[in-house]
């Protein structure tokens, strides 16, 4: 504990004291369990080893300059992994049950919540996924559910600082009507490769054209992409793209700070007008995107001039921190506290 330095800390796995899980049999799930092991003991024959029965979510706790540690919108989370189990024919949590793990996984480990003002946060991770034996493809009738925390600092090395991205033309994360509506391990793994060569091409991330037409853009890696023009915040309708919270959260900021909100197909010709463009997401916050490169025409959109972040990406960007950290008014209840 002593030697964290929580201003450098990575977005990774850091061991802390306890996670907690819950096991769902007989159509019905037990009570709450606490321990302090990191493995997990599953049949071999589990169906999120052979076909994928598997949703996350993510969520941050912060410590406020009160003392008081903040959940940003989590019934948005429950609410999530409940589409995801539906979508993949799990269980469902209950939203209580996932508030209930969501709390006592931050509670007892406490002391891993960042101090304020490090920058650094409590990564919430909760886990679903199938535990039952089968070996035809069919949902398990068992699940287990878990909540780990882990204490991270920002997901892009970068920081609040500008990240250059390159578009994937030969890779997509998700079919059209497939899964990439919900937050399900499948989507992640279909985005290695090319996650792998954007970083070897060295960019921070790939950017995600529709699958169908590759004519419009979806998301950015891990995180929903928005766009600044004329005052308006612009960011794509796709039924193949993730609902993000934050997303969700900046789009009532930017009607608070009296823009215009666009969601709706962004065509990817449109990224030469924008003047701003930025992903978001809880692991994300708001990062903004200095290059965009389109390996198809060898095209780079160019935005942050003199290599800083736009003015309203800047605005948005301490709006929401200051709601999440508990330095301005929640007037739009997103905050839970963990007593
Ligand atoms: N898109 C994808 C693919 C993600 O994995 C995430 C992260 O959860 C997001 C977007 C951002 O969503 P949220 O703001 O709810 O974290
Ligand atoms: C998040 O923003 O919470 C995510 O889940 C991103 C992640 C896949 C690292």
């Amino acid at each position: 504990m002593e030697n964290i330095v929580w201003e450098n800390l990575p977005f990774g796995y850091f061991k802390t004291d306890y996670n907690i899980r819950c096991n769902y049999r007989n159509g019905k799930w037990g009570e709450l369990e606490i321990t302090s092991s990191e493995y997990i003991s599953v049949h071999m024959a589990a169906t999120a080893l052979h076909y994928g029965q598997e949703a996350f979510e993510g969520l941050k706790a912060y410590m406020g300059k009160d003392g008081k540690i903040r959940l940003f919108r989590w019934e948005e989370n429950a609410r999530r992994m409940g589409r995801s189990a539906d979508g993949i024919q799990m269980a469902k949590v209950p939203d209580e049950l996932f508030h209930q793990a969501v709390l006592k996984a931050v509670q007892l480990n406490k002391k891993f919540v960042p101090p304020y003002g490090t920058g650094a946060s409590l990564y919430i991770r909760p886990l679903l996924f199938g535990t039952g034996a089968e070996v035809g493809v069919k949902a398990a009738k068992e699940y287990m559910f878990m909540v780990f925390v882990t204490p991270v600092g920002p997901y892009f090395k970068e920081g609040f600082k500008p990240v250059d991205i390159m578009i994937s033309r030969d890779h997509d994360r998700a079919a059209p009507l497939g899964t990439g509506n919900i937050k399900v391990g499948g989507n992640y793994a279909a985005s290695l490769v090319s996650l792998d060569i954007a970083h070897h091409s060295g960019y921070g991330t790939a950017l995600y054209l529709d699958a169908r037409e590759k004519k419009y853009i979806d998301e950015c890696g891990p995180a929903n992409f928005f766009g600044i023009r004329n005052n308006t915040y612009i960011t794509p309708e796709s039924k193949s793209i993730l609902p993000s919270i934050t997303n969700m959260s900046l789009v009532e900021l930017a009607k608070d700070l009296g823009l215009k909100v666009e969601r709706r197909p962004v065509p990817i010709e449109e990224l030469e007008q924008f003047e701003e463009v930025g992903a978001c997401g809880t692991a994300a916050v708001i990062t903004p995107i200095r290059k965009i490169f389109d390996p198809s025409t060898n095209k780079v959109y160019s935005y942050c001039r003199d290599n800083q972040p736009g003015p309203i990406s800047v605005k948005l960007y301490n709006k929401l921190i200051a709601i999440q950290y508990g330095d301005e008014p929640d007037t739009h209840g997103w905050i839970t506290f963990v007593e």
